[in-house]
């Protein structure tokens, strides 16, 4: 039921873990099933994710989503990673069954949430 790519992703996940000094904190639950998705990131003085690193508490879709988010944002601008939606981040995957769609929600909200973090802790550099 799942793709060569979510397989890959759920048993060799890119960028566990966690930033040092994250600028950016983001950190979501799904209430539907409890799962949690922490991401951090860190930011250049060109607005750009140098490094993204996430932690995940769920389901085999929950981690691979929350591991291809992580390598779809990185190098990206922050404006660029901000339109990263759970569509990509299931396109990029092959595809995800319909009733694991909603754990691709977690990797991109969570993503945006570490964005908006850094705004948030960063007035003068955002616009
Ligand atoms: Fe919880 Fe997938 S079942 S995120």
């Amino acid at each position: 039921m799942y793709t060569e790519e979510v397989m890959d992703h759920f048993q060799n996940p890119r960028n566990m873990g966690e930033v040092e000094d994250a600028d950016g904190v983001g950190e979501v639950g799904n209430p539907s099933c409890g799962d949690v998705m922490r991401i951090t990131i860190k930011v250049d003085n060109d607005e750009r994710i140098e490094d993204i690193k996430f932690k995940t508490l769920g389901c085999g879709a929950a981690i691979a989503t929350s591991s291809i988010v992580t390598e779809l944002a990185k190098g990206k601008k922050l404006e660029e990673a901000q339109e990263i939606s759970k569509k990509t981040v299931a396109e990029a995957l092959g595809g995800l069954p319909p009733q694991k769609m909603h754990c691709s929600n977690l990797a991109s909200d969570g993503l945006r949430m570490a964005i908006d973090d850094y705004h948030a802790k960063h007035p003068a550099e955002s616009k």
